[in-house]
């Protein structure tokens, strides 16, 4: 007979599982105590630089919090949280389930079901799932990303987490927006064309969508090298035109997507977007220039807006916002968000709309946050509301 406590005997249990490598999962659950915001604690077996840990992450209402113990921590930390922090303790190893179960008056019993539990992958450093592989990418190798056997080089990681990140980014857009059964997108300012490519990939031969992609690009060197590019991966509904985007015509836009278009051309894209009905317009604007040149802040926001710099800031927060605003306005549901670390770029802010319903107090709101400011123009609402005025500012 064991006379330890329920509690003990499910420590001696989890210890035992863990030892033998038949730890699968632990949870702490039913919070009690002064920690309100803590609901629940879960532990995983993980191995990091050769040694095996619990990876425990910690369910706050809003946050999740990860640490890392050795079991021993672990097994001290669980004695001080059992009946003080949760009342539940469920342990799964690969043959049982055993939960340690605590009533209001700290009473413990235990309870063991056996039952068949897989284990997840220990790794913990495991390599990420990439969308858009490294490996028999024509396009990669002839944008400098990859070596001739499909190795991403040194110089080509950075570009090539970035392409990822946006490919995961428009992935999920796709997948909370409905698009027409050939969609048209358009990218405007499509540069050397490293996320066009990469997106006809994804779309054409990943998601087997019926796509055609427009690249729209100033510098003819580069729509040459591009349509060039695509001839030779067979990339058939891909092209690209040699043109202004201010010029651009065209009444099928279903996505419409505009990375790091300088200033106003972020606004010309966006204008478009809306001028087109487009499904999803998804911006990263990069230099912002327009607002700043038109503000001049008369209230006691002067006193911080002298410095230079922080009136650079608060012209993009201003900008982007705006912005924002001024596609709610026509029916757009908006999120603006960090989409990749400072390391890889400073250009990482993010416009994504996406159709919704139209918010009826955004026009005030843009008046008001003018005046505060004493923005006296902003070029996309220009473009919106007084088109034949909007000058092109260079
Ligand atoms: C910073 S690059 C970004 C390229 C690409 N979108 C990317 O993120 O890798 C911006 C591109 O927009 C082009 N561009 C700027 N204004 C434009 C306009 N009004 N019409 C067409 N292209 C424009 C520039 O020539 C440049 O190649």
């Amino acid at each position: 007979m064991n006379n330890n406590s329920p509690t003990e005997q499910f420590l001696q249990l989890l210890q035992t599982s863990f030892k033998a490598k038949q730890f699968v999962k632990l949870t702490c659950s039913k919070p009690v105590g002064s920690n309100k915001d803590l609901k629940n604690i879960y532990g995983r077996r993980i191995e990091i630089k050769g040694q095996t840990k619990i990876s425990c992450t910690y369910r706050f209402t809003t946050k999740d919090e990860v640490k890392n113990y050795a079991l021993e921590e672990l097994l001290l930390l669980l004695q001080e949280w059992i009946g003080n922090s949760f009342l539940n303790v469920d342990l799964l190893t690969s043959e049982q389930k055993i939960s340690l179960q605590l009533n209001k008056k700290r009473k413990a019993r235990l309870l063991i079901q056996n039952q068949k539990n897989e284990a997840p992958s220990i790794t913990h450093d495991k390599q990420k799932k990439r969308l858009i592989l490294a490996e028999n990418n024509p396009y990669l190798k002839a944008l400098g990303i990859t070596n001739q056997t499909g190795k991403v080089l040194q110089s080509g990681q950075k570009k090539f987490r970035q392409i990822n990140k946006y490919i995961e980014i428009i992935s999920s857009i796709l997948q909370q927006t409905k698009l027409p059964t050939s969609p048209q997108i358009v990218d405007m300012g499509s540069g050397k064309g490293y996320l066009t490519f990469a997106l006809y990939d994804y779309l054409k031969h990943q998601l087997k969508l019926d796509i055609s992609i427009t690249g729209i690009e100033l510098r003819e060197n580069l729509v040459d090298f591009c349509n060039q590019l695509a001839q030779d991966c067979k990339y058939e509904q891909l092209q690209f035109l040699a043109q202004d985007i201010t010029t651009y015509q065209s009444d099928k836009i279903d996505f419409l997507i505009a990375l790091h278009a300088c200033d106003i051309a972020t606004d010309i894209a966006i204008a478009k977007g809306i001028k087109a009905d487009a499904n999803a317009i998804i911006v990263a604007p990069c230099c912002h220039k327009q607002v700043r040149k038109s503000m001049q802040c008369t209230t006691e926001m002067q006193s911080i807006l002298r410095h230079g710099i922080l009136l650079e800031r608060q012209a993009e927060l201003l900008t982007d916002g705006i912005r924002a605003l001024l596609l709610e306005a026509h029916g757009y549901k908006t999120q603006v968000f960090e989409f990749i670390s400072t390391e890889h770029t400073p250009k990482n802010v993010m416009i994504i709309a996406t159709k919704g319903k139209k918010k009826s107090t955004a026009l005030a709101e843009i008046a008001a946050i003018k005046k505060e400011f004493g923005i006296k123009e902003h070029y996309l609402e220009k473009l919106l509301f007084e088109p034949q005025k909007a000058q092109k500012i260079t």
